[in-house]
């Protein structure tokens, strides 16, 4: 159990007991039926990002907001970390001045520095290897949608990434079974599969194969992310023609379930990852997902500050 003061580099830093309280909890602030209290000094959130986000950095700022503090933007390229102060040091200076410590970055192993001599809660904001916040907004809209998350059927198609890391885990935890498609030589980490059917106990089933089509068949849910993660843009041309047939478009959906959704972490490219039709189409909770992200960012908070 992480909550509360804990980190959250990843997905397994949650116990499914607290997966199933962040969710319940974030659903609870959405309805507007939980209550939190935030008293003494305002919290401050510092946001340690290395890429560029919308979603993310929005999300953490309104969230804190709500929550009565604020946040404070904290750029490589305008903090001595930017010209080569260790991590260790800076992050022993800034947990001693903000509440918590959200990092967008490249390696994961940074985010491990950071955790290592912080005494404030570090939570992953995306690295190349997980995504965890996003799958508070993913498995919460799959909550409203189905009214329950065991038993689902979930296709991811494309890139084995971050995004496929942190689903392959959450859904391990959460009782979803995923089926993950991806080319020939962009498949995730096999130690992230393996650990993530560890994480299922039986309870749902985790494959990673080849066929989108295969993928998708009777899903309820398809997901997919861009071929591109930032950080990659050298290697775009390659990777377009590397994923073409993985497009996530009226055909490949069509082999889904009848009610099936789609969701997509944004920011997408249509007409690549995912055909505009789709995204823009009946089946498309792209958005309701994205607003999900506040509920969830002021979920994790509460529970990291505990402010519930
Ligand atoms: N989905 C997501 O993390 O979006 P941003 O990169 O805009 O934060
Ligand atoms: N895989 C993408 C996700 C963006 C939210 C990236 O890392 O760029």
């Amino acid at each position: 159990m992480i909550f509360p003061g804990g980190h959250f580099l990843g997905v397994e830093d949650c116990s499914r007991q607290e997966w199933r309280r962040l969710l319940q909890l974030a659903g609870a602030l959405k309805r507007r039926e939980a209550r939190l209290s935030a008293p003494g000094v305002p919290r401050v959130l510092g946001l340690l990002f290395s890429k560029p986000s919308t979603r993310t950095r929005v999300s953490f700022a309104v969230a804190m907001a709500r929550l009565g503090g604020q946040t404070l933007d904290l750029p490589p390229g305008s903090t001595q970390v930017g010209r080569g102060e260790p991590i260790a040091d800076t992050a022993r200076v800034l947990s001693g001045y903000v509440d918590a410590l959200a990092v967008r970055t490249f390696a994961q192993e940074d985010l491990e520095a950071y955790a290592q001599v912080s005494t404030v809660p570090v939570i992953n904001a995306l690295s190349d290897v997980e995504h965890p916040c996003q799958m508070i907004a993913d498995f919460l809209t799959l909550q409203e949608c189905f009214s329950r998350l065991d038993g689902l059927t979930m296709a991811y198609i494309g890139d084995g990434n971050n995004m496929a890391h942190s689903l392959l885990l959450a859904a391990a935890l959460l009782g979803v079974h995923l089926r993950v498609a991806t080319p020939r030589g962009y498949e995730p980490d096999p130690d992230v599969v393996q650990r993530a059917q560890r994480l299922s106990q039986g309870r749902c089933t985790v494959t990673v194969l080849h066929d989108p089509v295969e993928a998708c068949r009777g899903a309820q849910a398809v997901y997919t992310d861009v071929w591109s993660s930032m950080g990659q843009e050298e290697a775009a041309q390659q990777r377009r023609h590397d994923f073409a047939g993985y497009c996530l478009n009226g055909n490949l959906l069509a082999q889904a379930a009848r009610d099936a959704i789609v969701l997509h972490c944004l920011p997408a490219h249509r007409g690549e990852e995912i055909s505009s039709e789709v995204l823009e189409g009946p089946a498309s909770r792209v958005f309701l997902q994205a607003e999900n992200r506040l509920y969830g960012q002021q979920a994790l908070l509460a529970l990291l500050l505990d402010l519930v």
